[in-house]
């Protein structure tokens, strides 16, 4: 035992069980809360008048835009106070640039308005990317096989400027192209959105934890043989992800994430550590699946709440999670 460990006591003076043998006693020594507005409740949303399952994230649907604010009520009925959406285009209206992201009424800007409508308490974050409007899956503009930066970051500027005026509290650039941040800011700006907060992505990795997401989209079969490698993470790879926080916050994101959560919680305690801006962690769908398929081996519920309150305890803020709902359910009832 090192020096400064063995200073503060020693068996059998001090037996470190005394402070484990009552729940009135673990509640007051308890370093780490978990609370319901510490969760980001992710929702995808669809243009039908009907909601559907969606099969590889148990218990989650598209939404018509009736459910998403039922939903939303749900969220706020139980303490959570944000919601994350995500639509899912018609296949009939993606094309290789994802034009329909820069249509003014698209799905996505009737979703945010429609919920802000019903309930303009509820922080909405939106993504942006042009993944759900591509014919490719990818989340930029492709050239000969290449993800264009700067070509796909003047998009982006133009897809936030107008979730921003749809109503969006806080916009999340998921994209991963260098010098988004600075861009998008600088559009919002100038576009009268001050008020408006960027959440970056900005240690965001190249995961096969991301596959569910995907499905519920419809992009995974569209990106096909083809991977994200180029502009997300290599996941081998710790310091690069301080310096692609780093970035961000010089660029004026108010907010950084790092995604995926569980396995990356090196990355989110490095990151906790390095800077004092609010740091969030995604807690992604593939995460949220093997909760969900561990059968009758596992609790879901409390291999959930375990999960959660690890990755706040490695030092995030808040975590944006596919189980939010069923974690407040649980530290509500
Ligand atoms: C796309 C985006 C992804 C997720 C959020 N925004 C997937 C990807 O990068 O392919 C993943 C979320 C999840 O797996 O839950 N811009």
């Amino acid at each position: 035992m090192s020096d400064t460990l063995s200073h503060f006591g020693r068996y059998p003076t001090t037996r470190l069980r005394r402070l484990r043998q009552h729940e009135w006693l673990r509640l007051l020594v308890r370093e780490h809360e978990l609370r319901p507005h510490h969760l980001i409740m992710p929702l995808f949303v669809h243009d039908h008048p009907s909601s559907t399952p969606i099969e590889s994230l148990p218990t989650h649907h598209r939404l018509s835009l009736d459910d998403l604010v039922h939903k939303a009520d749900e969220c706020l009925q139980h303490g959570i106070t944000a919601i994350a959406l995500f639509p899912v285009i018609d296949d009939t209206l993606k094309d290789d640039k994802g034009s329909h992201a820069l249509q003014e009424d698209n799905l996505l800007c009737r979703a945010i308005a429609h919920v802000k409508k019903h309930h303009p308490q509820l922080g909405v974050i939106a993504d942006v990317a042009l993944d759900p409007f591509t014919s490719h899956g990818h989340d930029g503009i492709v050239r000969d096989g290449t993800i264009l930066n700067d070509e796909t970051v003047a998009v982006l500027c133009r897809q936030a400027v107008l979730q921003a005026h749809a109503g969006a509290d806080i916009i999340a650039p998921s994209d991963m192209m260098d010098g988004r941040i600075a861009a998008i800011r600088q559009s919002l700006d100038e576009s009268h959105q001050t008020h408006c907060l960027i959440l970056s992505y900005a240690a965001k990795y190249a995961s096969a934890f991301y596959a569910p997401f995907r499905d519920a989209l419809g992009s995974r079969s569209l990106l096909g043989a083809s991977h994200k490698k180029t502009y997300q993470m290599d996941y081998h790879n710790r310091r690069e992800a301080l310096r692609e926080i780093a970035f961000d916050i010089d660029e004026g994101a108010d907010m950084v994430m790092v995604k995926p959560a569980l396995p990356y919680l090196d990355v989110i305690c490095h990151a906790a550590q390095s800077f004092a801006v609010p740091l969030f962690a995604y807690q992604v769908s593939g995460e949220y699946a093997m909760l969900r398929h561990g059968g009758s081996h596992l609790s879901y519920d409390d291999c959930l709440l375990e999960s959660l309150v690890a990755i706040r305890r490695a030092g995030a803020q808040a975590i944006v999670s596919y189980g939010a709902l069923d974690a407040a359910r649980l530290l509500t009832s």
